[in-house]
């Protein structure tokens, strides 16, 4: 571990050095599908410069060509720390010395094959900051939670702060700069190492991380709570009324026991509707209909599970899947609102949920079963 987190912060440096984070503006999930919003990722290359990097496009190798006419270098790290693709030893000396690229092998992230050399880690660039996968999870999902944290926390101060199910670290180590203490838990050891070592490479240290089964290990009151936790139709058991929603359902259920007055919880999850119902809002109605909070559903997209459609939406009978931003405020009246998806992205969600039954029913099949 300790030569990896060596080896680790040398390729940081290097990374660094060489702008790596400006590739961040590359989108790279390929679906042909999207392409009516490819104007968007065209213009985020251009202007907004956001981080794309998990956005749908049907032409990632056009943006990817773009890129290297203008960044030669930045792009072959690219190619080489998050493609993962293989290169020829010359390549990677262009970054490393010789001592360095032996010390990589010897530590199990660059492996040779066949003269072909090609590493094992992936390495994310995220604002100014840049994380390990490792064995964890990151995806559209995490940047966006990331990003509405950042907005929301900006130019404020919080006293402690707990990230639930934290994966990587990229929310407990953006809200450390704005929170005097963060604990941060997931229930894998393996992510919390990589948490561990991701804070360290960003030099946002000073968080304590912990493995837990979500609260079972936590204790005390919290100012702001951060979750992304695992959600999706992960059961075939039909025994299994929380259609894949029971850690979301359990924080839910908890939640109270561990805001402070005044505080703040943040969770990004789906929801499932069924029979015209969301089961997210229900339960929420349940749990807090007579408590004094602010609660604020803001839903991001409409969507359906494609690779698990049969199951998910003729077996079980679920519409569709909200993917939500949930606000609660422990002070104020008791207040439940869902927000509405602004109509053009509404109209947008429906025409490709649409289109997706229509081409079930064609009998264009994907994959059905759970893999
Ligand atoms: C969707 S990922 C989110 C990771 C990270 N917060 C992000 O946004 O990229 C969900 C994380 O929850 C963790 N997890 C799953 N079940 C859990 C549980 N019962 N308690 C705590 N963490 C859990 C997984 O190991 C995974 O790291």
């Amino acid at each position: 571990m300790e030569s990896l987190e060596k080896n680790l912060k040398k390729i940081i440096e290097c990374l660094r050095t060489h702008n790596y984070t400006k590739s961040q503006i590359l989108p790279t999930e390929k679906n042909y599908w999207k392409l009516p919003l490819e104007p968007l990722n065209l213009l985020n290359l251009l202007f907004w410069k956001k981080n794309a990097l998990f956005e749908w496009t049907a032409f990632p190798a056009f943006y990817q060509k773009l890129f290297k006419i203008f960044y030669p270098q930045v792009f072959s790290l690219f190619e080489i720390f998050f493609l993962n693709s293989k290169v020829k030893r010359e390549e990677v000396s262009r970054f490393f010395s010789e001592e360095d690229i032996n010390s990589f092998i010897k530590n199990n992230i660059l492996k040779e094959s066949n003269g072909n050399y090609k590493f094992n880690i992936k390495l994310i660039p995220y604002r100014e900051m840049i994380f390990n996968k490792g064995a964890s999870w990151f995806g559209k999902d995490s940047v966006t939670f990331a990003e509405c944290i950042t907005k929301d926390l900006n130019g404020k101060t919080v006293g402690k702060t707990l990230d639930l199910c934290t994966g990587t670290g990229i929310q407990a180590i953006i809200s450390k700069k704005y929170s005097k203490r963060v604990t941060a838990s997931d229930i894998r050891e393996q992510s919390i190492q990589n948490a561990i070592l991701n804070s360290n490479i960003n030099n946002l240290t000073n968080i304590t991380f912990l493995t837990s089964d979500l609260l079972k290990n936590i204790s005390g009151k919290y100012d702001l709570i951060t979750a992304n936790p695992p959600y999706g139709i992960v059961s075939k058991n039909p025994d299994d009324k929380t259609y894949g929603l029971h850690t979301v359902f359990e924080l839910i259920e908890n939640l109270d026991n561990y805001l402070n007055n005044g505080g703040m919880a943040k969770i990004i999850t789906e929801s499932v509707v069924k029979n015209g119902k969301d089961m997210i809002l229900e339960k929420i109605k349940q749990v807090f209909s007579n408590k004094d909070y602010t609660i604020v559903l803001t839903p991001l997209d409409y969507h359906i599970n494609k690779p698990l459609f049969k199951l998910v939406h003729k077996e079980y009978g679920i519409s569709h899947i909200p993917l939500y931003i949930i606000t609660f405020r422990k002070y104020g009246k008791n207040m439940i609102v869902l927000l509405k998806l602004p109509l053009v992205k509404k109209i947008i969600c429906f025409a490709y949920i649409a289109l997706m039954y229509f081409k079930f029913f064609l009998g264009m099949k994907g994959h059905y079963e759970i893999q």
